[in-house]
């Protein structure tokens, strides 16, 4: 599968969707994005954790959502005091937090521990999910 964007970036209102085929390489241009949108929207002070979010979320999609011929969607969006990022991939699985204690797992940890919020809705109009995380402008704001 192409490590390149499928399609050209969309602007939405104020935020950026893009969908990805599903190759590990494109969580490093995700991650590239996301870095020029946020200093677009004065957002840098939280660019370290809204990066680890992000790869986090897509590289679950990458390997745990093995949907042939299926994409991932990526979508940033700066609201009110914060970012909203969402991860969409096209398996109906979900995502399961892991005990502290187990073995892997350590990427929703990580991701519940950076965000405000996170969590999981069923993908409007089609198969799979979005996984999604909002980050407080000020990293103080972490609950
Ligand atoms: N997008 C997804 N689609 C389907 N299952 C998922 C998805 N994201 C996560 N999961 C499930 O939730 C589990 C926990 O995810 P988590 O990211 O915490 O750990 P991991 O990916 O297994 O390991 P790592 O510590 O390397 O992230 C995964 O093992 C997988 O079973
Ligand atoms: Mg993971």
């Amino acid at each position: 599968m192409s490590s390149v964007a499928l399609l050209p970036r969309k602007d939405v209102g104020a935020g950026r969707v893009r969908q990805w085929s599903r190759s590990p390489a494109n969580v490093g241009l995700a991650r590239r994005e996301l870095r020029e949108a946020l200093a677009d929207w004065g957002l840098g002070t939280i660019e370290d954790d809204a990066l680890v979010v992000l790869s986090e979320l897509m590289t679950n999609a990458v390997l745990h959502a093995k949907v042939p011929g299926r994409v991932i969607k990526t979508s940033f969006r700066p609201v009110g005091c914060g970012l909203w990022i969402s991860v969409e991939d096209a398996s109906a699985v979900r995502p399961q937090l892991r005990a502290e204690d187990a073995a892997g797992g350590r990427g929703l940890r990580l991701v519940a521990r950076l965000s405000y919020r996170w969590g999981v809705r069923e993908r409007v109009g089609g198969v799979g999910k979005a996984v999604w995380a909002f980050l407080k402008a000020s990293p103080e704001g972490r609950s």
